[in-house]
């Protein structure tokens, strides 16, 4: 017997169907489903939330000045070290990307800390990591332009920002009380003398990480002498 064309198109039409189901359920459940952690108690916006902040145009007020990279959380644990936090401090992350140096900051030394970011999603995630590590009440989380933000009660100032945004800055860090103070992951900031600068080994590149300490005021950094020219030629 021949068989008949409706006879075999059935079971492909059927798989066709089941294969369309598996994909929108696969889709869903990633919808919902958080991205993996990158840190311990991290936790990314979910891929619902980021189709929310599309959708409805939560976008930063103005684009970053840097993108966001996380400082490694050894280097952050060793410039809290540096930071030599006391209970009346309070620290300020300007663009504090996931919150790792406020949540680290009020866990471990149950400090007052602020963490400003103009990224919405950054925003959701430093909250997010806050609650997750129960230091909501000591963490406070602001969407902000740190360049148009009063950090005037800040004791303690963490920056993984960019050379030039550091010198940006300086106006203000250099108005915050004496003996704040500043500590900044990889940059210096031209102009003033850093009063400390550690270099922690790392088996990730060549050179070791850096880390610069300021406290305020700081000293002004010494001019470099003009480079000089080849020795002009006599006629
Ligand atoms: C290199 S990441 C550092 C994140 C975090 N401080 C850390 O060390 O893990 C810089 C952060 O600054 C934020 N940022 C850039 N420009 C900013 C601005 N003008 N105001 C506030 N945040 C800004 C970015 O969104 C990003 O999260």
């Amino acid at each position: 017997m021949i068989p008949s064309r409706t006879g075999t198109r059935r079971p492909r039409i059927r798989r066709l169907v089941w294969l369309v189901a598996l994909m929108l359920v696969s889709g869903a459940v990633l919808l919902i489903l958080p991205q993996p952690p990158t840190i311990e108690g991290d936790e990314r916006p979910t891929h619902l939330e980021r189709l929310w902040f599309h959708f409805t145009g939560t976008q930063p007020a103005k684009a970053p000045d840097v993108v966001y990279v996380p400082t490694p959380q050894p280097v952050v644990d060793r410039m809290l070290e540096l930071a030599e936090l006391k209970p009346d401090d309070v620290l300020y992350d300007l663009g504090c990307g996931d919150g790792r140096f406020v949540v680290t900051a009020a866990r471990r030394y149950g400090v007052r800390a602020v963490g400003v970011d103009i990224n919405p999603q950054r925003v959701v995630d430093s909250r997010r990591n806050a609650k997750r590590a129960g230091v909501e009440s000591l963490v406070t989380i602001k969407q902000a332009d740190i360049f148009e933000l009063d950090i005037s009660d800040a004791t303690v100032v963490t920056l993984y920002l960019l050379p030039e945004l550091n010198v940006r800055l300086m106006p203000k860090l250099a108005r915050l009380q004496p003996g704040a103070r500043i500590l900044s992951f990889e940059f210096d900031m031209r102009g003033a003398l850093p009063e400390t600068v550690l270099e922690i080994p790392t088996t990730n590149r060549s050179d070791p990480y850096r880390v610069f300490r300021w406290i305020v005021p700081w000293q002004p950094e010494p001019v470099p002498p003009p480079a000089s020219g080849p020795p002009s030629r006599g006629r």
